[in-house]
């Protein structure tokens, strides 16, 4: 009986629990007794022991590059791995058995990706966080690949420098091919971050770490027997696709490109004696001056990017932590890195300071319970087009997270193809970890935020709840930007 691992993301505030959950009739008739609502603690993340060493997922190699023209291949293949105990599980990997290798761009350039499908099942590759044409390169739902199948994209890089993830968007199966290993980072550079004085030493001291929760039943993964409608939620950290990893660096400035690739936890990422680091980049990009913080919270879809002086530290260990719980154990006796002083002034955005007070042009309510995912009281329909907007032009859209009698949890709100400005959120100016450029902002229950959103390009772009179980579900809808 292995379905009694539904864990219910009632964790979230006023989240009540009903006992539908929105699987297949079958599944709702055998969940309804299994649904329960567990306590945060009943799957609550473990300490990371930090057994083994970290590593980072490898750089993709072009296939052909001349610089301004560079050509890739990435391949959705079936794999095994071994996480824990020698044995295997299934998983699904881009161009390996799990996880999938940076691509790193540069501003400006002319790219080429050829995408080949080896599952034997459809799946898509969306560039979460890229601003490119909707219809040609956006990977959403409607850009299914067959088994077997191989196509290759065009888009020119237009934007700033940011890190950026891709993974796959096939209708009603993200959850489960994010779950079984399919995401990879995606960085942007341009010539100004290449120049600011900021840990760049991939692998080295600018570190990404991929955080995902998952739950291991006799030491395998296997999405099937956790799924859960409301919230997949896993008791065991994995970074960069390993369980227990330590990191070991020199007590020296480190840059961490953090991404949230769970399924649908939220991070509450501190260090374990508190200290404080500074945010330097949110989803789109730099902030314009890095800001100081020691508590971040991460939500899933979102990226942050921190530097951490650790050459003040006494002791010759850190953790990160996630709360309470050990997420990554540091070791402080690594070899030393070219120091950098790093500047605080990183960007210089402004916002129109009108939109502020703008009526927004589209308002969208979310509604999310045991027995509603719904964007605008409407499940996502692939024939209707739910908005339109013209290219080029900046929106003011809200964005609310209602409490309706069943309760509500808070959703990680995200649009495709555009990177947006928070405006406010509900009515006050946007705390300074939201300030930079975002594509996935979590709302909370009854909270409204305004966003400046523009597109860049055009075509049909999804925007959804990035928690990937909702998504699936149908808490998405789109927009015509022509
Ligand atoms: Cu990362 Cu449509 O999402
Ligand atoms: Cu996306
Ligand atoms: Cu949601």
């Amino acid at each position: 009986m292995k379905k009694i691992l539904y864990l219910l993301a009632c964790t979230s505030l006023l989240a009540a629990c009903g006992a539908e959950t929105q699987d297949s009739q079958n599944e709702a008739a055998h969940s309804h007794d299994m649904a329960k609502m567990y306590k945060n603690d009943q799957y609550a993340l473990k300490d990371n022991e930090g057994l083994q060493p970290l590593t980072f997922p490898k750089v993709l190699q072009p296939t052909t590059s001349d610089g301004e023209n560079v050509a890739y291949t990435l391949i959705a293949q079936k794999g095994t791995m071994i996480f824990m105990d020698g044995i295997k599980s299934e998983t699904y990997g881009y161009n390996g058995d799990f996880l999938g290798p940076t691509i790193r761009l540069k501003k400006g350039q002319h790219v080429a990706i050829t995408l080949k499908n080896d599952l034997d099942e459809p799946t898509t590759f969306h560039w979460h966080g890229l601003e490119v044409a909707g219809d040609v390169a956006d990977g959403g739902p409607h850009h299914t690949i067959k088994a077997g199948q191989t196509t290759t994209i065009h888009f020119t890089v237009n934007q700033d420098a940011a890190t950026l993830w891709y993974h796959p968007h096939p209708m009603g199966s993200t959850a489960k091919q994010v779950y079984k290993g399919l995401a990879g980072l995606m960085y942007i550079e341009d010539s100004y971050s290449e120049n600011l004085d900021l840990p760049n030493n991939y692998g080295k001291n600018d570190l990404p770490l991929i955080l995902q929760d998952r739950t291991f039943i006799d030491g395998k993964i296997q999405y099937e027997d956790v799924a859960n409608t409301m919230s997949t939620l896993g008791d065991t950290v994995m970074i960069n696709g390993k369980v227990n990893p330590k990191l070991t660096v020199a007590k020296e400035k480190i840059r961490l490109r953090i991404l949230n690739g769970s399924n649908a936890l939220t991070y509450q990422l501190q260090f374990n004696n508190h200290m404080k680091f500074q945010l330097l980049a949110t989803d789109g990009g730099f902030l314009n001056t890095a800001t100081q913080m020691k508590k971040l919270s991460l939500s899933p879809g979102e990226r942050a990017e921190i530097l951490v002086d650790l050459s003040a530290v006494k002791n010759s260990t850190i953790t990160l932590m996630n709360g309470d719980t050990k997420l990554l154990p540091i070791d402080l006796t690594g070899e030393q890195h070219v120091a950098s002083t790093s500047s605080n002034q990183l960007n210089d955005r402004i916002i129109d300071e009108n939109l502020r007070h703008k009526t927004p042009d589209k308002t969208i309510t979310m509604e999310g319970t045991m027995n509603k995912l719904v964007l605008n009281g409407q499940s996502f329909d692939d024939k209707r087009i739910d908005f339109k907007q013209k290219q080029g032009v900046t929106e003011v859209w809200e964005i609310e997270n209602a409490i309706s009698d069943e309760g509500a949890m808070a959703h990680p709100f995200h649009i495709h193809g555009t990177q947006f400005a928070v405006l406010s959120v509900d009515g006050q100016e946007p705390p300074a970890n939201l300030q930079g450029l975002k594509d996935t902002i979590l709302v909370q229950p009854n909270q409204k935020i305004r966003i400046a959103v523009h597109f860049k390009e055009k075509g049909l772009y999804m925007f959804h709840c990035h928690i990937l179980e909702h998504e699936d579900a149908g808490m998405m809808g789109q927009i015509k930007v022509d």
